[in-house]
């Protein structure tokens, strides 16, 4: 039987925190050998708010070389950049002509980023993204999209404009499944529990995946937990529940290994292991990021390459799809 086609990106917009790390990549790089896999770094999403061009360029390549640092292969998944495949915007601007304004206004996230200055000042880009998103997804007629839980949403809206298409203008997509982690698909905030962890709020918040060894003990030693002191997982005692959560995935043990372990002791033991487990599996990473970021002719070949490959599936869903709503080809 054919694997299942399975898409999903990063913005390059700021630092990557630990929670992109469990919730998304980690879970691709498990997935590997079972699907067929498309990787992006979507750039066109990151210019939805103000960027620094610098920075924005800066940051395509380290997100690139991270999802090659922690182990997403070129050679069996597709790793691309999305400006440089111009059917997402294009497939993008035929499916806003499906979408109507109200949909796209109940999305939490536009609520969220738009907050500050008002609807009014958000970009249009902004409140278009999630059109953009179901673009990338049904372009390569994804099955199958692994994401954090935030992302739902967007990946329901995917949903809805295929089946709307599908039933408006003949069978052209398939439906795309969300894929979460049983555990990881809502990594908290270290300082506050009760909101998941995200590279908009203080650097306390989250462990960057740039962030020193000395950073990462000291923001993992100051975690919010309660007063209680035995170690269990429960759901209840969300700061400690997140601490858990983040050494069951960096460890790969499960809940009753990791309780029997911790049996006796107290939260500042566990902070200790976990700090230092979470620096055994980072410092690796950052070598190997560092490794590609000074090798960006090799970086550019392997995205120039994924970009080519990208195109070419993309291309006869492109036709097809114009086709379809009589748009003479
Ligand atoms: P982005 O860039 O905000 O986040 C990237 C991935 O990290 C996950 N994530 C988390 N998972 C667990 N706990 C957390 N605290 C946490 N914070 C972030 C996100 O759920 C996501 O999987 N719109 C998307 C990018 C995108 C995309 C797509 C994804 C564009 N096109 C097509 C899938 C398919 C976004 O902004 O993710």
């Amino acid at each position: 039987m054919a694997k299942k086609v399975v898409f999903s990106g990063i913005q390059p917009s700021g630092v990557l925190h630990i929670g992109n790390y469990l919730g998304a990549i980690q879970q691709w790089v498990e997935g590997q050998a079972k699907y067929d896999n498309i990787f992006c770094v979507v750039d066109l999403h990151a210019i939805t708010v103000p960027q620094d061009p610098k920075e924005l360029t800066d940051n395509i390549y380290r997100t690139a070389a991270t999802y090659l640092a922690a182990g997403i292969n070129p050679r069996q998944s597709i790793v691309f950049v999305q400006s440089q495949v111009p059917a997402h915007a294009e497939l993008a601007w035929l499916l806003n002509t499906i979408t109507t304004m109200g949909e796209l206004s109940r999305m939490t996230q536009f609520k969220d980023k738009s907050q500050k200055g008002g609807s009014g000042r958000a970009s249009v880009g902004l409140f278009d993204y999630p059109v953009l998103m179901a673009a990338d997804i049904l372009l390569y007629g994804t099955q199958a999209v692994p994401v954090g839980e935030d992302q739902t949403q967007h990946v329901e809206l995917a949903r809805d404009l295929a089946q709307r298409f599908n039933h408006r203008f003949g069978k052209t997509f398939p439906v795309p499944e969300v894929i979460l982690r049983k555990s990881g698909a809502r990594i908290m905030g270290l300082d506050d529990p009760t909101k998941k962890m995200s590279k908009s709020a203080s650097p306390a918040n989250y462990i960057a995946l740039t962030d020193s060894s000395d950073v990462i003990r000291k923001k993992i030693m100051r975690a919010v937990t309660d007063s209680g002191s035995t170690i269990k997982f429960d759901p209840k005692r969300a700061g400690l529940h997140n601490l858990l959560t983040i050494y069951q995935l960096f460890s790969g043990q499960t809940e009753a290994q990791i309780e029997r372990h911790f049996a006796g002791k107290g939260y500042g033991d566990l902070k200790r292991e976990l700090a230092d487990l979470v620096i055994g599996k980072l410092t690796p990473l950052q070598t190997k990021i560092e490794h590609y970021m000074k090798n960006k002719r090799l970086l550019d070949a392997i995205l120039k390459s994924g970009a080519k490959r990208a195109a070419r599936l993309a291309h006869p869903m492109l036709t097809e799809v114009k086709r379809k709503l009589g748009l003479a080809q």
